[in-house]
């Protein structure tokens, strides 16, 4: 190292430590003193480091208050400073307002965010009642983790999709918790033995509803009995429209029936098929028709069922048929791929029981059948050729070993 350099050296030195006292200032003192106190205290530092808040560049005192550019603990969290510690669960909602519903500060970091939060929380159950007083209802530092906020499509939020069952769960499966209020807590239990449950938490299908897809994520409040075809439309849309357009709407609406969770229930929701229809033991329609209440209930559930079975044996019988010519080696894709077809059509054919119209459901069923005419025809056709084919193969074979005998026979006599 030359001379000149290590002065240079020396200089750059001096100056970093002649700087260290203000940059020192610049730290954020209630991190640099909360850091080295008991686990509570220290807890939220640590935590903070991923929270999205850090990552917008906001520290401690932007949510708490106080001055975070002290050293002195009775200076940086006054009271007079603003400061405010443990957060009241009756305040939570407006602190967290105070940013979150100014869309003009929101802009600044990300104008693609919903400002709508805090209205919507004030107009559910939970937000009425934190209004009045109530300590219990979710606020908003109960489903997003104060110190550990992220993005609900954040795998590690407790908003992600596969995550917020669990976090309704934590009061909503509390008997104890819940009691007071009389409503029910098996909401979770139920929801999570069902279709959407399974869907959801085992098979991690994003596209199956949490909780929040049905209640809303601010504004949770149980959908109104008319607003619960919506509630499931937006998903089974075709469902929905034929419910609508069945007799079924004007009756139900009438009287008070809800519409999908009738037959469906709701957080238990599971699946329904061929054997809940006509008329026997497992029949849902007998819960209010009777085959002499004068309707055509009972009937159109008779006839949508001898349908519905006709097309599934139907199908079956086309599908082992072409198995077997399969298994004798045939070549069947023109077959398979028009029972896939039918597949697809059968598929349909027990959404359209929601026209509550055999009609409907029979043109549909026909329509499958023609196609599994044509597909059992050529599965026939394929049985009957790889039949002509084994034969053909037998006596040509019979002829080739009766020819070989005859010449064997001929080159021995010629050889003797
Ligand atoms: C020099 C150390 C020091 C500094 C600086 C400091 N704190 Fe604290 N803080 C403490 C101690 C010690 C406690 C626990 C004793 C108490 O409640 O007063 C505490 C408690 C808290 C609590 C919990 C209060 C409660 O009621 O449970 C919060 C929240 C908090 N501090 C936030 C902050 C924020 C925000 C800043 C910066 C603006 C800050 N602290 C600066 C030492 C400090
Ligand atoms: C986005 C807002 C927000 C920010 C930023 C924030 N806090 Fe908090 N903090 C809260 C809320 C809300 C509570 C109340 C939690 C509760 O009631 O369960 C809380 C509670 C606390 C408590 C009380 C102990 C506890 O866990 O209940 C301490 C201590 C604390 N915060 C320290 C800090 C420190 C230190 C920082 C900076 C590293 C910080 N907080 C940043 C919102 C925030
Ligand atoms: C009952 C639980 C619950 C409560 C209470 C709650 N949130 Fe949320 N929050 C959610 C869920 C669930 C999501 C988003 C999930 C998604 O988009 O899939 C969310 C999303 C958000 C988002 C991301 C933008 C958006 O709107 O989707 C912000 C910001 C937010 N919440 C702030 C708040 C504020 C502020 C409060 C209090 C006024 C609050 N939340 C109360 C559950 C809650
Ligand atoms: C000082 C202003 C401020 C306060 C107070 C505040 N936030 Fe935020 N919040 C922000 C900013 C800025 C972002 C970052 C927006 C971004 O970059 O996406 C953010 C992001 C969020 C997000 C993630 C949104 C997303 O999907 O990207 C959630 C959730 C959230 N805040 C909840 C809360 C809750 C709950 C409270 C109250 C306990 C709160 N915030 C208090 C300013 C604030
Ligand atoms: C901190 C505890 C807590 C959390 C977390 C919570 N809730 Fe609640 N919730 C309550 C309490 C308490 C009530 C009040 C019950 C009442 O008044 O009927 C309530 C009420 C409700 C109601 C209205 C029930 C009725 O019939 O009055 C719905 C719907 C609801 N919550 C859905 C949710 C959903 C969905 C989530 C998760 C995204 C959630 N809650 C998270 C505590 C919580
Ligand atoms: C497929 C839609 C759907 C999903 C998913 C769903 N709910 Fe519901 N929930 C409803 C409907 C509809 C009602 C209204 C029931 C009524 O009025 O008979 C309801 C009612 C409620 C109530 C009021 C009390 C009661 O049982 O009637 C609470 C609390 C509740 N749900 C919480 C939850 C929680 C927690 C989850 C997630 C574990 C959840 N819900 C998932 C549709 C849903
Ligand atoms: C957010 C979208 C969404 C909402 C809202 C929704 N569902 Fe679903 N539902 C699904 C998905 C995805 C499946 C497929 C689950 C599977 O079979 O893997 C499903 C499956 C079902 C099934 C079983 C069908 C089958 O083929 O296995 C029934 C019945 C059902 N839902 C009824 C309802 C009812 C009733 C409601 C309203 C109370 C509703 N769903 C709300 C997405 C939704
Ligand atoms: C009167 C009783 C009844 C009502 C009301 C009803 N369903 Fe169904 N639903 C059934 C029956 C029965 C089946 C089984 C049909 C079959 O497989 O043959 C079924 C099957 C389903 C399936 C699985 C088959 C498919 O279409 O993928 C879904 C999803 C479904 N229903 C959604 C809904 C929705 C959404 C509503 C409200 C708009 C609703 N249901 C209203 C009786 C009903
Ligand atoms: C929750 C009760 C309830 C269930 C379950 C129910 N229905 Fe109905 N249904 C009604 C009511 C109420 C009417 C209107 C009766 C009237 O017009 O007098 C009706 C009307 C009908 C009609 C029109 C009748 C006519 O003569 O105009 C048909 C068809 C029908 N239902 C079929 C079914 C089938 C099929 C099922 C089973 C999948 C079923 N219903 C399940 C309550 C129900």
């Amino acid at each position: 190292m030359s001379r000149l350099s290590r002065i240079a050296w020396l200089c750059a030195a001096m100056a970093a430590v002649l700087a260290a006292p203000t940059m020192l200032q610049a730290e954020d003192q209630c991190v640099a003193c909360h850091v080295e106190l008991d686990d509570e205290l220290a807890a939220p530092v640590e935590q903070f480091k991923t929270d999205v808040h850090s990552a917008a560049g906001l520290g401690c005192a932007d949510c708490h208050g106080g001055d975070p550019t002290s050293d002195d603990p009775d200076e940086s969290m006054d009271p007079k400073k603003g400061f405010h510690g443990k957060l009241d669960p009756l305040d939570v909602p407006k602190y967290c307002a105070r940013c979150h519903s100014d869309a003009m500060y929101m802009k600044q970091y990300n104008p693609g965010l919903p400002i709508d939060q805090y209205d919507k929380y004030r107009s559910s159950v939970h937000g009425e009642r934190n209004a009045k007083g109530d300590k219990k209802v979710a606020q908003c530092a109960s489903c997003h983790v104060p110190h550990d906020m992220k993005p609900a499509n954040d795998p590690t939020s407790g908003v992600y999709a596969l995550n917020i069952p669990g976090t309704c769960a934590r009061c909503h499966a509390d008997e104890e918790y819940m009691a007071p209020y009389g409503i029910r807590s098996d909401q979770y239990a139920r929801y999570e033995a069902s279709v959407h449950g399974q869907a959801l938490l085992v098979e991690h299908d994003l596209g199956a509803p949490a909780c929040n897809d049905c209640h809303g994520n601010h504004a949770a409040s149980p959908p109104m009995v008319g607003s619960i075809p919506n509630v499931c439309g937006n998903c089974h849309a075709f469902n929905a429209d034929l419910f609508a357009q069945s007799p079924h709407r004007a009756a139900f609406k009438e009287q008070d029936i809800p519409a999908c969770e009738t037959c469906h229930g709701v957080h238990d929701i599971t699946m329904l098929g061929t054997e809940n229809l006509g008329d026997g033991d497992q029949s849902i329609c007998l819960d209010c028709h009777s085959a002499d209440d004068g309707t055509r209930g009972i009937a159109t559930a008779v006839a949508m069922q001898g349908h519905l079975t006709r097309l599934e044996d139907g199908y079956h019988h086309a599908d082992s048929l072409l198995a077997v010519a399969e298994r004798k080696g045939m070549f069947v894709e023109e077959a398979r791929y028009n029972l896939k077809d039918v597949r697809q059509q059968t598929i349909q054919a027990h959404t359209l029981v929601h026209s509550f119209d055999d009609s409907v459901v029979q043109t549909k069923v026909d329509s499958g059948m023609l196609v599994l005419a044509g597909v059992t025809e050529a599965a026939h056709e394929k049985l009957a050729e790889s039949a002509f084919r084994r034969w053909g193969l037998l006596i040509s074979t019979l002829i080739i070993s009766f020819v070989a005998i005859l010449l064997y026979l001929k080159i021995r006599q010629l050889e003797s």
